[in-house]
């Protein structure tokens, strides 16, 4: 695979998805052919899977369902769009991958990490982040700036939230090669500058 694949992921309110699409458009200004995704989504059918996951009304959808949506969502990205780009030598912004489901399901609601580990290898079917970066804020301070239009996952209550960022951290500790962190605590423009220089050693490869 010619390519290179960069995951962005974050609790919510970290300002994750401003700054991928700030990447996105310093490496398009640099004359790199990138590819920005987002996940659950990025394909028609995960579309249809994310409106699913994050509809309010969907109080009845069990937590093992839930998880499986999610992988299956991925599955779909990953043999639609991302082998095909890698193939082809695109650099791929993804907002959120596997780590997402081992944080949000894992350990968020407590489920299996290794089932979710063994089903995401599957998945991912040998494709694996060159580099994530992890967006870390405080909970409070995350979710009062995601704002009061919360949907299913957001709507959870605050332990929920200190269990996905804890596990966030926990992921970065564990393989601290691939996963690096990045403190929410400056302007837009400083943590895009944090952004560039954790990335730029990709490309001198
Ligand atoms: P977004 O708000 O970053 O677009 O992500 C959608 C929501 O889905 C967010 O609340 C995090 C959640 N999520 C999971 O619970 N598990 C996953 O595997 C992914 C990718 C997202």
């Amino acid at each position: 695979m010619k390519g290179k694949f960069i995951t962005f992921e974050g609790f919510e309110g970290s300002g994750k998805s401003t700054q991928i699409r700030l990447f996105a458009q310093y490496l398009k200004k640099q004359r790199l052919p990138v590819l920005l995704l987002r996940e659950p989504g990025s394909t028609g059918i995960s579309e249809r899977i994310r409106k699913i996951l994050l509809d309010k009304k969907n109080k009845a959808l069990s937590q093992d369902a839930e998880m499986l949506l999610y992988l299956a969502a991925r599955s779909q990205l990953v043999q639609e769009k991302i082998i095909p780009a890698l193939k082809k030598g695109k650099v791929i912004l993804c907002d959120r991958f596997h780590d997402a489901t081992v944080a949000y399901q894992g350990y968020g609601l407590g489920l299996d990490k290794k089932l979710i580990n063994s089903i995401g290898n599957f998945v991912m079917a040998g494709i694996k982040p060159d580099l994530t970066i992890l967006f870390d804020i405080d909970v409070e301070e995350g979710l009062k700036r995601a704002g009061r239009n919360k949907d299913r996952i957001e709507q959870r209550p605050l332990g929920y939230h200190r269990r996905v960022r804890q596990g966030y951290l926990g992921i970065a500790k564990k393989e601290p090669g691939r996963v690096k962190v990045i403190k929410v605590d400056a302007d837009i423009e400083t943590v895009q500058q944090r952004v560039r220089e954790l990335a730029i050693c990709l490309f001198r490869k």
